[in-house]
């Protein structure tokens, strides 16, 4: 394997850094809010299924590629193709998933940069200053340049330092701090009055909304993205595996990972909600429906957070600064897909990519901030419910369809003798020709229609 490329020195390294992507926003905020609105432990339960009899094997088609190819995810698909239209498809799909990939940092470092304001909030209110802690919990044009830039400029330094050095080294430091964050929250949170009800509304599914479609969609919709596939990130984090790793158990913790979180983000948030409305904050309609989706993060929270007197200024600030920590490792994921393909493509060096590549990113995303109300939901839109199902199904096409089976299966044999005997193998390109393209096809049809 090449020096110059980079490589994880270590399966720890690894797996954190991959999870690092997984983990992020989608599971602390998405999972929770879209269990609560989407009828509790039946989602939770349909969300569990689909993550890992869809998710996973659509995620080990994207690792496969990226082991594979040893390079930036345009060179990765073309290395499994034959023809001339072939290479025309893979450019189009590893391109655009670098594009979407940094178009989703544009917005996800918006987001990253209020948490690290309502990071700093508490500490401003701790201090005295007033003016300071208002402005920091206010939207404002300044609050939104500032916490943006300095949001992608952190992401950049990580990412200029490189694959172990950067990626590795920050991964294996922050995931381990969320876990333990994200721990101590829930059993101050489970302590409280109300949180009985919210552990019973999480947890006891009611069966009978399982199999309704919007939540089905939903659910898978939420898996893919979690995972972050779609967006040449995982093809790129799978060049940098080494040839001896078992490639099938490594995608396995990745996921089992990325699903824990989620669910035990479920138990922190959810309960969070029924103790907030047993202190008298408006979260849930008098059907039970949650009244904002939005605002929860940023209202319902904090709500909760100020009815814990002093206590409070310390859980806020440490729910922030997990979130933040969160968005990081996901950030840094997004900005090594583009970094990674300028570098290779264009022969420049990684800190002038990066920060040639940061500096884009960063004007698309002032455009984003000078025009919040037309443009963010818009990027999303485009992105999330678009552009990622669509790349994701493409990835599946060019496994289950162009790439030929015996050069699949002796990629996949590195590292993991007797493929063949094994259950994976006897599933899973099943999966990868037939039922991945055809759910995707469902997710993305039903986000275009409604
Ligand atoms: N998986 C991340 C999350 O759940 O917040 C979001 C994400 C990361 C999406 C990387 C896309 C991506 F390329």
């Amino acid at each position: 394997m090449s020096a110059i490329r980079g490589e994880f020195s270590s399966r720890f390294g690894f797996i954190m850094a991959a999870a690092g992507s997984a983990v992020g926003l989608g599971n602390i905020w998405g999972f929770p809010t879209q269990t609560a609105s989407n009828g509790g432990a039946a989602f939770l339960v349909a969300y569990l299924v689909l993550a890992f009899c869809l998710a996973y094997p659509a995620l080990m088609a994207e690792l496969v590629i990226g082991r594979h190819g040893q390079a930036n995810a345009v060179s990765s698909l073309r290395k499994v193709t034959k023809h001339h239209w072939q290479h025309k498809f893979a450019f189009m799909v590893g391109f655009g998933g670098i594009i979407c990939a940094g178009l989703i940092l544009s917005f996800y470092a918006i987001v990253a940069g209020w948490m690290l304001s309502a990071t700093l909030e508490p500490v401003a209110h701790l201090v005295g200053s007033d003016t300071t802690s208002n402005w920091l919990s206010e939207q404002s044009l300044s609050r939104n340049i500032l916490f943006t830039a300095a949001f992608i400029i952190l992401t950049v330094a990580i990412i200029s330092k490189g694959v172990e050095n950067g990626i590795e080294k920050w991964s294996k430091r922050l995931m381990p701090a969320l876990l333990s964050i994200l721990f101590a929250l829930i059993i101050y949170v489970l302590t409280q009055d109300g949180a009985m009800a919210g552990l019973k509304a999480y947890l006891v599914p009611d069966f009978s909304s399982i199999l309704n479609p919007e939540l089905l969609v939903n659910a898978l919709g939420q898996a893919f993205f979690s995972l972050s596939l779609g967006t040449s990130v995982m093809i790129i984090y799978g060049s940098y595996i080494s040839k001896k790793e078992n490639l099938v158990s490594l995608g396995a913790y990745v996921t089992l990972i990325d699903v824990f979180i989620a669910f035990v983000a479920g138990l922190l948030i959810i309960p969070a909600m029924y103790v907030a409305q047993a202190q008298g904050v408006e979260i849930f309609s008098a059907e039970g429906k949650l009244l904002s989706e939005d605002t929860l993060v940023f209202q319902v929270l904090p709500a909760l957070f100020d009815g814990m007197g002093q206590v409070g200024i310390f859980v806020g600030f440490a729910f922030f600064a997990l979130m933040s920590i969160a968005a990081l490792t996901s950030s840094i994921s997004m900005l090594e897909a583009p970094v990674s393909y300028t570098v290779e493509r264009f022969a420049l060096k990684r800190v002038q990519a990066t920060w040639l590549i940061g500096g884009l990113i960063a004007l698309v995303s002032f455009t984003i901030v000078f025009n919040l109300s037309s443009l963010f939901g818009l990027v999303i839109t485009l992105t999330t419910k678009i552009a990622q199902p669509l790349l994701g199904l493409m990835c599946c096409i060019f496994v289950g369809w162009l790439w030929h089976r015996g050069s699949l299966l002796k990629e996949i044999q590195q590292g993991y003798p007797e493929t063949e005997q094994r259950l994976f193998w006897k599933i899973w390109p099943w999966y990868i020709k037939f039922i991945c393209p055809l759910a995707i096809a469902l997710v993305f049809l039903n986000s275009i229609l409604s």
